[in-house]
């Protein structure tokens, strides 16, 4: 297949000075990255984050104390942690994590500017509705990635019984009758959601009598959650499964809790280490949590080492070999553009199609400034590899798009400048230390 994309300066080599007087003038908060330093040893992986942010949403269920641990150090974590604070949540940060008690809670309402910020945010609508019967949530819209529906999360919450309304943008939902109580209901997802999955299962928990959710998301996250809940008190079986079963009880009490590592930032870095083409080491990680990215890992030629909670890359190679996102346990819509950046230095052509978000390919463009050679057709990207990147400024669109520009970086022949870390920022707790910890160098301004 030929390629028809436009090398600006990846012919010559090195070219530091110039990247170097380019990162002299970005003003913005940005990464300096240079380039072919090896990594080694081990990367420490954080908690996930999509775990984290459910799971202080949870703390609202019950008067009682929830003392998380393994809690990453995020600026959505303190997003979301501004958002339970404004209900009346009270947070004590400790050593192991944070501690949550939701014995006082003044308001029911979130303001636009808090919800704005943080999709996650919209978690507080189902255990709001369940524990107290009112709440009302400004709609928290799309995003960079596309238009993020909450069709599924309310059809769910009207299954059981709530009434739901939305007027300017603001969803108002209640509990109708004295005890304002939902009723235990079966819901059919028409998508096997995460975020609908969780905000129905926080919802049916307190509620009276059986519930069911069939289609409901299988994603690591929602089985994390299941488990914080039934360490509450709830009884929800077949979480992890398509068909969630929940019989409803009538209070929760507190406990302790441990969130699972983040699969995907664990994911980021073994991409790293594969785009590197160095031997690495993550840890901890639940590798069935990343069976898919191994499985692509591998059949492109990587050797990949489990060792309990450790996983170990060696890239003896790196073939080129196609993804399409799916939902869980499919390959993950969050890793598709770092694993894009290390197709971009393949040998051979993949095709990486992106199934879940209408407008996740923004990575593309800057990927061919540092002189990646892909064609995009719609949602579809066809990438052949390149022998080497060269140094660019570039810039991160969104969350998991900053990400691949600091691997592409890493790979790249000199120095690159990576703005975005507001998104960065939210998904990847000081990347660039644990990195620079394993070899890389990288600066940040
Ligand atoms: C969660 C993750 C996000 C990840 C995504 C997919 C959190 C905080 N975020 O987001 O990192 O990328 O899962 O793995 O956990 N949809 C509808 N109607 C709905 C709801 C969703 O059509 O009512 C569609 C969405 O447009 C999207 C797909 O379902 O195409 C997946 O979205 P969903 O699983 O809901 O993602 P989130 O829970 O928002």
């Amino acid at each position: 297949m030929g390629c028809s994309c436009q090398y600006k300066q990846n012919t010559k080599g090195v070219n530091m000075p110039i990247a170097a007087s380019i990162s002299k003038r970005i003003s913005k908060p940005h990464l300096e990255i240079t380039g072919n330093y090896g990594l080694s040893g081990e990367i420490k992986v954080s908690g996930a984050k999509n775990s984290a942010l459910v799971l202080m949403a949870a703390s609202l269920l019950t008067a009682d104390q929830i003392r998380l641990s393994n809690v990453p150090h995020l600026t959505d974590i303190e997003g979301m942690s501004q958002i339970l604070l404004s209900l009346g949540v009270k947070i004590n940060n400790e050593s192991s994590g944070l501690c949550l008690q939701a014995n006082d809670l003044h308001h029911l309402e979130l303001s636009y500017e808090l919800v704005h910020g943080l999709r996650a945010s919209f978690f507080c609508i189902g255990p709001l509705l369940a524990r107290l019967g009112k709440a009302k949530i400004p709609l928290p819209g799309g995003c960079e990635i596309g238009a993020r529906p909450v069709a599924e999360h309310i059809k769910g919450l009207k299954a059981l019984g709530a009434y739901v309304s939305v007027e300017n943008g603001v969803v108002t939902a209640s509990v109708p009758g004295i005890q304002k109580r939902l009723k235990g209901a079966d819901v059919i997802l028409d998508c096997p959601s995460v975020g609908a999955t969780e905000t129905i299962l926080m919802a049916a928990v307190l509620a009276e009598g059986k519930s069911s959710i069939e289609n409901a998301a299988q994603e690591p996250e929602v089985q994390d959650l299941a488990k914080l809940l039934n360490s509450m008190g709830a009884n929800i079986s077949g979480a992890g499964g398509p068909k969630i079963t929940i019989e409803g009880v009538q209070r929760l009490y507190g406990c302790k809790h441990t969130v699972i590592p983040d699969r995907i930032e664990a994911g980021t870095f073994l991409i790293a280490g594969a785009i590197t083409r160095s031997t690495l080491r993550v840890r901890p990680v639940i590798p069935e949590h990343l069976s898919s990215l191994l499985q692509k890992l591998r059949d492109s030629g990587c050797k990949i080492h489990i060792d309990g909670d450790a996983i170990e890359i060696n890239p003896i190679e790196v073939k080129a070999v196609d993804i399409t996102t799916q939902p869980f346990p499919g390959f993950p819509t969050d890793l598709q553009a770092p694993f894009m950046a290390l197709m971009t230095t393949s040998i051979g052509t993949s095709v990486i199609t992106e199934k879940i978000y209408e407008n996740r390919m923004q990575h593309v463009a800057e990927l061919q400034r540092m002189g990646a050679c892909i064609r995009l057709q719609g949602n579809t990207a066809i990438i052949e590899g390149v022998p080497a990147l060269s140094a660019a400024p570039v810039s991160g669109g969104d969350l998991r798009s900053t990400a691949a520009m600091v691997l592409a970086s890493l790979a790249a022949t000199g120095t690159s400048t990576v703005e975005g870390l507001h998104h960065l920022d939210r998904g990847y707790s000081a990347m660039e230390e644990r990195l620079n910890v394993a070899g890389a160098n990288i600066i940040r301004y």
